[in-house]
């Protein structure tokens, strides 16, 4: 039988205990299956040919297949996620989205799903994704509010139920306050939006009670938990 270890909050290691998950819609990384699509929604359709989508902490790659025209390349600093995201026909690279390896000004899409609230570095990350972003380039991302209510119903609850985030994934001391990010980004010319998501609660009860897979995410008005923003880059 084979133990999962007892690791400490946000610590990079989970994402090898747990390789074996990213796949499994109802598994322990299924919210970011319902994500995923969320996300995929707010990306533009290509612009140009050969347009670069750059999917900033792609972990193993779920937003595989959702941005089509792009040329999708991954960076993880997680080397056995970006093995199962190359898997599934993503270029990838190993990096930290704090000193990304990639040129300036090259990307036309920016993601940062589900990642802001993982890292201390924020600044520098923002800095990073304005540096190689392309000027009029489309910065789209989601993450969770700084708030009881995140703290709450993500952690105290969440990590609690199937279908919430791994035990231990998230340290409620990274979450970010969405006017900080907008401020963040607008200091490197980034007019960033932000608005609210939820889960369905029939499709959640559904998820528990039926194991149906797909939960739906929700526009709310409340930005107190998990929330989504797409901004542009300001053009020369
Ligand atoms: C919650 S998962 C999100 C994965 C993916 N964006 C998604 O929504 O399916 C967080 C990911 O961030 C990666 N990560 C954490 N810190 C990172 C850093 N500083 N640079 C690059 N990747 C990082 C982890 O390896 C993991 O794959």
């Amino acid at each position: 039988m084979t133990t999962t270890p007892v690791r400490p909050r946000n610590d990079p290691a989970q994402y090898d205990d747990l390789v074996a998950e990213w796949w499994r819609p109802a598994g322990e990384f299924a919210a970011l299956h319902w994500l995923a699509e969320a996300r995929a929604r707010l990306v533009p359709p290509p612009g140009r040919p050969g347009a670069l989508l750059l999917d900033l902490a792609c972990g193993g790659g779920l937003m595989a297949g959702r941005v089509p025209g792009y040329r999708h390349v991954g960076v993880d600093l997680s080397a056995s996620a970006v093995a199962v995201a190359a898997t599934r026909g993503i270029a990838v690279v190993r990096g930290d989205v704090a000193a990304l390896p990639v040129a300036d000004g090259v990307a036309d899409v920016v993601l940062a799903g589900e990642i802001f609230e993982h890292v201390d570095e924020l600044e520098r990350t923002v800095a990073e994704i304005a540096r190689v972003l392309r000027p009029g380039g489309i910065l789209v991302c989601d993450t969770i509010n700084a708030t009881w209510w995140a703290r709450f119903s993500l952690v105290t609850v969440g990590e609690r139920l199937p279908g919430g985030p791994p035990r231990r994934c998230h340290d409620p001391g990274l979450f970010v306050p969405p006017e900080r990010l907008r401020a963040l980004c607008a200091a490197h010319g980034i007019a960033l939006a932000v608005s609210g998501l939820r889960f369905s609660v029939p499709d959640f009860v559904a998820f528990l009670v039926f194991r149906r897979r797909k939960v739906r995410m929700l526009p709310t008005r409340s930005l107190a938990a998990v929330y989504q923003g797409v901004g542009r880059k300001a053009a020369r």
